[in-house]
């Protein structure tokens, strides 16, 4: 079996088929989820990070920016989604159109998106949770609330002999204990979860829009300082990348495929719905934010609470850090649920041991793989600090909407007569030019991100020839899938 070799695409139809979790969520609940994994650190964190350091107001073009290059993949994958509902999302896509070997690179990637994603969303979970208690005049220890690894690599953050991050371990391993449980009541606990932070973002909105100052937006794209990224047209691209982080998470909705009802309609639904809500809450939070704090006061680790001290309303400062903290918890479970069914679809193929692949008799979720994720990733929160986390996961989720788009183009000339429930319009040129504006902000991530992201992939190529390779091409050869 060479390398590129495919999985076809009758024997994904007949594991979409085959049904060993329940199927429970509708349109609005793949929507949700959707919307639950999106909103989190990126808009509530980084949004006034690049805002002051990259692009001044004009963060907001940079939302749109990378929302237009998320739009191009969110269409790729949709018209995947609705070809191949089958778990386990880009990977699953990358097998079916780019062969094994690409598959199990997107898969290993992959872990970079979900695993590393929960982590860095629950440091910032623990940051707002630290400085919530504070305001109640609790105090947690910075050294049990900060990375060790932080010493390490910012020596002067201003911590002294941090120890873990405490919290962040915790909220992985009691969103993980939820997730093993059952991924209806999951979806429950998410849907109450977003409802809040909708409606937080709503009320911020509506109160901070009246404490606009449209003089705070002048000049709207500060002048560059001579520096690359540093304002200016280039710090908008910049900000793009940084920002890029915010919109992660639509494409989970396609790793619950084999848990919607009805996943060729409404899978493209709760992906493209979710991308769209969250596209125009992000442009108007950018615009409020700007409008009513100086650009250059919004590095703070929790500036939307910060606009609303600017905006003379101090009780919402409350409300506005429950909404995130929800909010984040939100984005934590939708991640940690994506991750273990992606590690199923890759058992299943012989890439990982069958224990991965194991489904509770009663719960019906696959609760080992949801067991050993919880745990590395609830390790990772602890020790990591979280520009490090997120800047990984923006450069491992970048690659993996590349590749997804040039699926799309390589599906349809390979496979042009294949079901598409969903096709994505402009084909091949729009997921053409999703893959050149996802490489065109991976140009503008450090250079230290790209040697980790190759020392990771070094890494994925040494189990694939060590072990994943030979099993795979077993499974791949059996005249029938196997659940
Ligand atoms: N988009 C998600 C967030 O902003 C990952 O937290």
């Amino acid at each position: 079996m060479s390398l590129w070799g495919t999985k076809p695409l009758s024997a994904l139809r007949q594991e979409a088929g085959a049904d060993t979790m329940s199927r429970v969520l509708g349109p609005v609940g793949l929507t949700t989820l959707g919307v639950g994994a999106i909103i989190g650190a990126g808009i509530f964190v980084l949004t006034g990070q690049a805002a002051a350091q990259y692009a001044g107001p004009a963060i907001v073009i940079s939302f749109v920016v990378a929302g237009v290059a998320c739009a191009f993949a969110g269409l790729a994958y949709a018209e995947l989604a609705s070809m191949i509902p089958v778990a386990g999302s880009a990977y699953t896509y990358s097998y079916a159109t780019l062969g094994q070997f690409v598959a199990w690179i997107i898969g290993w990637d992959l872990i970079l998106e979900y695993s590393l994603g929960a982590a860095t969303v629950a440091v910032g979970w623990s940051g707002y949770v630290v400085s919530f208690l504070r305001d109640l005049g609790i105090s947690v220890p910075a050294p049990l609330a900060s990375a060790p690894g932080m010493a390490v690599l910012y020596p002067h953050h201003g911590v002294t002999d941090p120890i873990f991050n405490l919290p962040a371990a915790l909220i992985v391993l009691m969103v993980t204990l939820l997730l093993v449980l059952g991924i209806k009541e999951s979806a429950r606990a998410n849907a109450a979860v977003v409802l809040v932070k909708l409606l937080v973002i709503a009320v911020f909105l509506v109160a901070g829009a009246s404490a606009v100052d449209p003089g705070h937006w002048q000049p709207f794209i500060p002048e560059n300082t001579g520096t690359f990224g540093e304002y200016g047209w280039s710090g908008i691209l910049r900000g793009a990348g940084v920002i890029f982080f915010a919109y992660i998470g639509f494409d989970a909705v396609s790793t619950a495929a084999q848990e919607a009802k009805n996943p060729a309609r409404d899978l493209p639904i709760g992906i493209l719905v979710s991308l769209a809500v969250c596209t125009l809450l992000y442009i108007a939070v950018a615009l409020v934010v700007t409008g009513i704090v100086p650009f250059r006061e919004l590095g703070v680790p929790d500036p939307i609470a910060v606009a609303i001290d600017h905006a003379g309303i101090p009780w919402l400062r409350f409300l506005i850090k429950g909404g995130a903290i929800a909010g984040l918890s939100s984005v934590i479970l939708v991640m940690l649920m994506a991750q273990p069914r992606i590690f199923y679809a890759m058992a299943r193929d012989g890439f990982l041991p069958p224990v991965f692949g194991r489904i509770h008799p009663r719960f019906k979720t696959p609760h080992v793989s949801t067991l050993i994720t919880g745990v590395v990733v609830a390790m990772a929160a602890g020790i990591f600090p979280i520009g490090v986390l997120g800047e990984m996961v923006s450069i491992g989720t970048l690659l993996a909407f590349v590749l997804v788009c040039f699926g799309v183009v390589v599906l349809r000339r390979t496979a042009p007569e294949a079901p598409r429930p969903f096709r994505a319009p402009g084909a091949p040129v729009t997921p053409l030019l999703g893959a050149i504006g996802c490489l065109y902000l991976m140009a503008g991530l450090p250079l230290a991100t790209w040697l980790r992201l190759g020392g990771w992939l070094v890494l994925g190529l040494v189990i694939y020839f060590g072990y994943g390779r030979a099993r795979a091409t077993a499974v791949l050869a059996r005249p029938t899938p196997t659940a």
